[in-house]
């Protein structure tokens, strides 16, 4: 008998996109995200901005990932949604808005973790390979940077954490400074194709472990552009190509080397990355090298690296098949627990 494959919604509202998906089985039906351009100007996410942004947002995005899916909401099985870790007021949006569906269709809640969910992502059916267990994930974003032992759908253990600035902050703090708007991460990423990485050597740090730290890097290029440009007013001008590809490459550099000393402590050489920086052209490329070395190389595609609903659906229907229901009782968590 052929089982029937599971219809779930995914809705996710941790920082500035408004993202929800329909995933049936491991295929995604539709994947719709409503990013906030409102944040632009002020540099940086505006928690009471992005709050009232999802509220305009949730519903249009909902009906047209319906429409996309060519589904109903009564044909939906189970609601996933992003219970943290995020900014309190967007999660609010989001549980608030699922619980009200979940209540109203009468249909299970799944309590989604956000930084599990980029992990998952990887299972989502049109991803150019997927990880075998067990394996090793960086998830690389704008609020976490964490090597995590992936031992099976619902088994993960963080090795290490930055233990300050995330490597997207790093990359968004430093494209601020050369007054790129936010989010810098991708503009860097873009202007560092013509640069030259070696041209400007940052500090390399070395924390414990598997840890991380990226606040001296930050304070290193804020001291190294302030003197600069007293010299020559127009040096980040003249210079923004190979700044960006120096910092990048520093940014880069940096994570390769944690990942590469957990690949051989652990002896795992099945490697997966996840989040916004794993968007990155220069870590897929250094991470892609990695495989002469013997590494088998996960990349997620594109739609799935910076937030979206996709990872959301996906978390949620591990949690669906293994029956862990979430409840309606259960407030939004802005520091929830890997
Ligand atoms: O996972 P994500 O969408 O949101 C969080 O959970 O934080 O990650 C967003 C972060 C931002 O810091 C953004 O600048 C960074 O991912 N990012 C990139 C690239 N695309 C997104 N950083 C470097 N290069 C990129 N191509
Ligand atoms: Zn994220």
């Amino acid at each position: 008998m052929v089982q029937k494959q599971s219809i779930i919604l995914g809705i996710e509202s941790s920082c500035d996109d408004t993202a929800i998906a329909i995933l049936k089985g491991n295929k995604i039906l539709s994947n719709y995200v409503a990013n906030q351009e409102i944040h632009t100007e002020f540099g940086g996410v505006v928690p009471e901005l992005a709050s009232r942004a999802h509220q305009q947002n949730i519903i249009p995005v909902l009906q047209k990932g319906l429409k996309e899916a060519n589904c109903s909401l009564s044909d939906i099985d189970a609601i996933a949604y992003t219970r943290g870790p995020g900014l309190l007021g967007s999660l609010l949006v989001g549980s608030s808005f699922a619980k009200g569906l979940s209540l109203g269709l009468n249909k299970p809640l799944l309590e989604v973790n956000h930084m599990k969910a980029h992990i998952s992502a990887h299972f989502i059916d049109d991803n150019a390979s997927t990880p075998k267990f067990p394996f090793l994930c960086l998830t690389v974003s704008g609020g976490h940077t964490q090597i995590v032992l992936v031992k099976s759908f619902l088994e993960m253990e963080v090795l290490g954490n930055t233990l300050d600035d995330a490597a997207g902050e790093a990359f968004d703090k430093a494209a601020k400074m050369m007054e790129i708007p936010y989010p810098g991460g991708p503009q860097i990423d873009q202007y560092a194709k013509t640069g030259n990485p070696l041209a400007f050597p940052f500090k390399i740090s070395n924390m414990k472990g598997y840890n991380f730290s990226f606040s001296g890097l930050k304070t290193g290029i804020l001291y190294f552009l302030r003197q600069k440009v007293e010299e020559n007013p127009h040096f980040i001008q003249e210079n923004l190509n190979d700044i960006c590809a120096s910092v990048q490459h520093t940014i880069v550099t940096i994570l390769l080397k944690k990942l590469t000393k957990a690949v051989k402590d652990y002896k795992i050489s099945e490697v997966a990355i996840a989040g916004g920086v794993s968007a990155n052209s220069e870590l897929r490329k250094q991470l892609k090298a990695k495989e002469a070395d013997g590494w088998k190389v996960h990349l997620p595609k594109f739609e799935y690296c910076t937030d979206n609903g996709a990872m959301i659906a996906i978390a949620g229907k591990f949690l669906f098949d293994a029956q862990q229901f979430g409840e309606l009782k259960n407030p939004p968590s802005p520091r929830l627990k890997f």
